[in-house]
């Protein structure tokens, strides 16, 4: 088998948090012993209840941040740091606010030294993608949020890297925005063979954009499941294959569980408070 393009290992990450019982600082463990590879131009959907540790994951794999223990490989090097290899689509719209949408899509292209007059060109097609081609001039804070997570979302297209981590890139967006981008996005990944790991809590978006659904237990993350989403054949309206039906609801019953054990532990929690 060939090097697989992300490879997790073991991997394990904790915050320092206030503890107010303790009355000092304790441990939390966010993820741990996280075990996946993603391989060269799949398309990967991570689903789990909120606060599993998702962004958690993307983050380490970003590169943003380093993990307690284990190792993560990308291209079979560890990961020390961020890099242009790896374009991230955050939770919260990231965007430069000293910037216009066209400037916060040209940033990218800067630092991978592309020429001006081609940045331009390149920023017009992004922002025409995204249905924002008259919005080139508006700085964020005069964006709506779902304006902004588009622009974003142009961004990390624009510039074009090797792997796309997105964080529930479309979470924010209406339902026909949302099909549009989903399309443009596997289009665009069938075009350019990227890597994706991709973010969601809707069920029906990840089957549809995934070849596989990784599903996390609640808190601490870890891999539950991975879920092969093996439709005969990808032409046509997959949303109304048999299948479809099928890897929806087995993923949705996986889901519930881990969502169940999630507030019972919340429970816990507070009744030991109380
Ligand atoms: N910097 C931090 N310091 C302390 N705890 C953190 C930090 N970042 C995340 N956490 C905790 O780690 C856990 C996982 O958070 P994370 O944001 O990865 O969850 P998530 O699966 O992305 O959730 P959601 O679906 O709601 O976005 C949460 O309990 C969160 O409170
Ligand atoms: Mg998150």
């Amino acid at each position: 088998m060939s090097q697989p393009k992300i490879s997790i290992r073991g991997v394990t990450k904790t915050f320092s948090v206030r503890d107010a019982n303790l009355g000092r600082p304790s441990q939390f463990t966010a993820v741990s012993d996280i075990d996946i590879d993603v391989r060269a131009g799949e398309f990967l959907t991570l689903v789990g209840p909120s606060g599993c540790g998702k962004s958690t994951l993307l983050d380490l794999i970003a590169g943003l941040t380093k993990p307690a223990s284990g190792t993560i490989l990308l291209d079979g090097e560890p990961i020390t740091g961020p890099g242009l290899d790896r374009g991230i689509v955050f939770q919260q719209y990231a965007l430069f606010p000293w910037r216009t949408a066209r400037g916060n899509i040209e940033f990218g292209l800067e630092a991978k030294g592309v020429g001006r007059k081609e940045r331009r060109a390149r920023a017009a097609e992004f922002l025409d993608l995204v249905g924002l081609s008259g919005f080139a001039d508006r700085y964020p804070h005069e964006l709506s949020g779902g304006m902004r997570q588009r622009v974003a979302i142009a961004r990390s297209l624009a510039f074009d890297p090797e792997v796309l981590l997105m964080d529930e890139p479309f979470a924010a967006l209406d339902a026909q925005t949302r099909e549009s981008l989903q399309e443009e996005l596997l289009s665009i990944w069938q075009r350019t063979g990227k890597t994706v790991v991709f973010i969601t809590h809707g069920i029906d978006e990840a089957v549809y954009l995934g070849q596989r659904v990784a599903i996390m237990t609640s808190r601490p993350g870890r891999i539950k499941e991975i879920v092969d989403i093996d439709f005969e054949t990808r032409e046509g309206d997959l949303r109304a294959d048999a299948k479809f039906g099928e890897f929806r609801h087995h993923i949705w019953t996986a889901l519930r569980d881990e969502v169940a054990a999630a507030q019972a532990h919340e429970r816990e929690a507070v009744g030991s408070v109380g």
